[in-house]
């Protein structure tokens, strides 16, 4: 098929698309989605298809205020009220007990659903017009870095999708939040654009999934699905180096090889003449760091490089979501100075 090309303008047509059982790239505040008819048994698998994403890791349903989550979820704790006050729209996705008008295909099977409000008018506007939630995970291709403009998500669903919504670049660049709120103490199941101290502030004590930290064995079942698939990752092996940025700077100029490409902090990128260097704003700004952190992956695929050694970012507030991706993308393979 063509995909055609839709400017943020066009909600009208692109609700259409969402109305008539189609695929639609849509933008958000994290990262671009693979959006359709979440009502819609066959349109929600033909997002699986496209993406050739795994049956059993499930898709979040956008919606366009909170006045939506009694259409789909039940036994809504107040809590969920609270953080969708202060949090809606934005990168929050709440894990909530489902309907049973919320089809298996979206759900995977689970008694829970994923509910978020993109901080994103023209998405939100694209749901209301189209009058159902849209199912969408992020718009990249099984395994490869989210795409955070509409061009990396082309790279991946050009032809495969019927249209593509272009909103400019995502302002967060990391995907949403997951907290889980059936369970007591709620469990952060993703980190993402509202940090864990945030979540913190509002429920108190918040759990944190093992996977956010860990790779899992092949016998554990992580509580999001999705977290146990080895993910965003360049074509090349990535190696992170974590702790004090001069020492892990020198560390990596110490041991790169030939072919090795460097994904540095801006304040280091003279310490990797010779070598491919891709930055990642600069040490003190976590934002720029989650804006940067899948282009960057993603430039490495386009260069000649055979291995990647990281400089990581530290694991508090925004850094948690950063530090996970990466992470994510080298398979865990982290070396701590
Ligand atoms: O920012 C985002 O959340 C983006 C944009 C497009 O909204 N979407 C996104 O979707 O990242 P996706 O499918 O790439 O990641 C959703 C994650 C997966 O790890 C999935 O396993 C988990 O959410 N998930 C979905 N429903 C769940 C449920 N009921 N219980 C536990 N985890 C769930
Ligand atoms: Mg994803």
């Amino acid at each position: 098929m063509t995909t055609l090309r839709l400017a943020a303008g066009d909600a009208d047509r692109a609700a259409e698309v969402i109305a008539s059982g189609g695929l639609l790239g849509i933008p958000t505040e994290t990262v671009y989605g693979l959006g359709a008819n979440g009502l819609n048994e066959r349109a929600v698998r033909a997002i699986f298809e496209a993406k050739g994403r795994p049956q059993d890791n499930p898709l979040i349903l956008h919606v366009p205020d909170e006045s939506w989550l009694e259409r789909y979820c039940e036994d809504i704790p107040a809590a969920a009220y609270e953080l969708s006050g202060r949090f809606w729209p934005g990168p929050l996705t709440m894990i909530l007990k489902r309907k049973d008008n919320v089809p298996d295909a979206v759900t995977a099977g689970l008694d829970t659903v994923g509910m978020r409000c993109p901080d994103c008018a023209v998405t939100r506007a694209v749901i209301e017009k189209a009058r159902v939630p849209v199912a969408a995970p992020s718009g990249n291709a099984s395994g490869r870095p989210s795409p955070t403009t509409a061009a990396a998500m082309l790279e991946d669903m050009d032809g495969k999708i019927d249209a593509m919504l272009d909103d400019g670049p995502c302002k967060v660049g990391v995907e949403s939040t997951i907290i889980d709120l059936t369970v007591t103490p709620p469990r952060l199941l993703r980190p993402g654009g509202v940090t864990l101290e945030e979540l913190e502030e509002v429920l108190g004590e918040v759990a944190v999934d093992d996977a956010v930290r860990r790779l899992m064995a092949p016998e554990e079942q992580p509580k999001a699905p999705g977290m146990k698939y080895r993910h965003y990752a360049p074509k090349a092996p990535v190696t992170v180096v974590k702790g004090d940025p001069d020492m892990t700077a020198g560390y990596i100029a110490a041991r790169m090889g030939e072919g090795s490409g460097i994904l540095c902090f801006d304040e280091f990128k003279g310490y990797f003449r010779g070598h491919p260097v891709v930055t990642m704003g600069p040490v003190s700004d976590q934002a720029e760091q989650a804006r940067e952190i899948f282009e960057a992956l993603r430039a490495f695929d386009h260069m000649e490089v055979t291995d990647i050694w990281a400089q990581s970012p530290t694991d508090e507030g925004l850094g948690l979501a950063v530090t996970n991706r990466l992470n994510k993308a080298a398979g865990f393979h982290v070396i701590e100075l």
